[in-house]
């Protein structure tokens, strides 16, 4: 390394796409035909795009040359044999079931090991895995450690499975939990990672009670980039070899490789179990595809392959993670409250604390995430009590937080863009106590922060 202390963007522009400068007024007009649900905005009408990190990566110059390699044979196109030996060189699971994302992965594995009376614990499960889980009747238990709960409590690995409860779980209820869930980074609770000892320390407590861990590893390399930064005696360590360590703890993944895979569409089911294994590979061809496609076309394959080799590369990580910290220390040094540490992937708003006035319920995290549209035409997400408070039962109830996910797609913005994001939500900041709270207008009774409609309060 020379002594060069800025850490740059490790690839130059090849291709640009133009976004689009909005006045204050389009903008008003383009929430009140939204009904105030930002996931119903015209993408063409968002300056910066920090809804999501999923799927909205810019590819490389070798995925875009690997997607002319694509063949797009039914079965056994060398395609798929490319992306599986790209997954099993980092996750050497038996099996390997491709799927268009990562739900249908989640859809297809919880299908075949949930019903009614069982219960799967994870960290924190994603909204996607929650209802999947739930979509089946089984009950899906978040067991993160209490600090992962404390948005502004400093702790390496916040997104670390408090492993005591999970053993009072599977000692009370061990018959009914079919799969111990990990999920890295842990996205719901704020991208934190979770740490080697933790996820040796929850094989350890699977080993004993007979159970399967499952990773949810959308945010793989990330979360390796954490271990190798932060965790005591990992430093010296190639990230490579820390993920082979991390898959080779687990008995299976369910992946979305529109995060680390940086690629646009794409996931994987992977499992070493035979027997259940096949019974995913026929619910697979009920709605997926063909076993060495699933739902994807083969330049997709291709794109994750090369992918997958590229997003290991830790000049990428080390840019990656810093340039989401600028991000965080910048909103810090505005006194914006946040959740700390910054995630890998993004950064959360703490809007329940920004916005004491703003009362759970009437959804301080919304109020929030359309003022920075309104301001910046800059797209966060709520993660609060709009996405987790209605229950399967009807009844609603606040969130654990109530946080604005900036996330960051990968490759895609400069400093610039995130220069101008600060800008913005610094304005917001300053005007915090003369924003209002919303209430639904309209909401669908499963995942209702995608399709809700809102109104202002008055
Ligand atoms: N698990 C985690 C931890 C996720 O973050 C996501 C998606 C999924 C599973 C589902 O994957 O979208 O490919 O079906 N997260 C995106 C996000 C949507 O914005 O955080 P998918």
């Amino acid at each position: 390394m020379d002594r060069w202390q800025t850490i740059i963007e490790p690839f130059r522009i090849h291709a640009v796409e133009p976004i689009r400068l909005t006045t204050a007024a389009e903008r008003e007009r383009a929430l009140e035909a939204a009904g105030w649900n930002l996931f119903n905005l015209h993408a063409d009408d968002v300056l910066i795009d920090f809804l999501t990190d999923s799927g909205t990566g810019a590819m490389s110059r070798d995925q875009w040359a690997a997607i002319q390699h694509g063949d797009e044979s039914y079965a056994g196109s060398p395609s798929w044999y490319a992306f599986l030996a790209s997954v099993q060189a980092l996750f050497p699971f038996r099996h390997v079931i491709p799927t268009h994302q990562g739900r249908a992965a989640e859809k297809i594995l919880f299908s075949a090991i949930g019903r009614p009376g069982r219960v799967i614990p994870n960290n924190t499960h994603f909204d996607t895995t929650r209802a999947n889980v739930e979509y089946t009747g089984a009950e899906a238990v978040d067991l993160v450690i209490p600090e992962g709960r404390q948005p502004a409590t400093i702790h390496p690995f916040k997104g670390n499975m408090d492993v005591a409860a999970l053993e009072r779980l599977l000692a009370e209820r061990g018959d009914d939990v079919p799969v111990v869930f990990v999920t890295i980074t842990n996205n719901s609770g704020g991208g934190q990672p979770v740490s080697l000892a933790n996820l040796r320390a929850v094989r350890e407590v699977c080993d004993r009670h007979a159970k399967p861990m499952f990773l949810d590893g959308c945010r793989f390399a990330e979360n390796a980039w954490f271990i190798k930064a932060r965790e005591p005696g990992q430093e010296h360590r190639p990230v490579v070899d820390i993920i082979r360590e991390v898959g080779g703890l687990a008995d299976g993944m369910t992946m979305s490789a529109k995060k680390d895979g940086l690629a646009n569409i794409g996931g994987w089911l992977a499992l070493n179990d035979d027997e259940l294994a096949e019974r995913c590979r026929n619910l697979l061809i009920l709605t997926e595809g063909f076993v060495t496609y699933g739902g994807l076309a083969g330049r997709d394959l291709e794109a994750i392959a090369q992918g997958l080799r590229e997003v290991v590369d830790e000049d990428y990580l080390r840019y990656r993670i810093r340039s989401t910290a600028y991000l965080g220390e910048a909103l810090d040094a505005a006194g914006i409250p946040l959740v700390k540490p910054f995630g890998g992937h993004a950064v959360y708003l703490d809007a329940r604390a920004m916005l004491p006035h703003i009362p759970p319920l009437e959804y301080p995290g919304q109020a929030l995430a359309v003022e920075l549209y309104r301001a910046g035409g800059i797209r966060g997400c709520e993660i609060g009590t709009v996405m987790f408070g209605l229950h399967p039962d009807g009844t609603e109830a606040p969130a654990a937080m109530d946080l604005v996910r900036l996330a960051i797609p990968r490759r895609t913005y400069t400093q610039s863009h995130v220069d101008y994001v600060i800008e913005v939500a610094r304005d917001v900041a300053s005007r915090a106590a003369s924003l209002r709270g919303f209430r639904i207008v309209r909401q669908p009774a499963q995942l209702r922060h995608f399709t809700a409609t809102f109104a202002p309060r008055a």
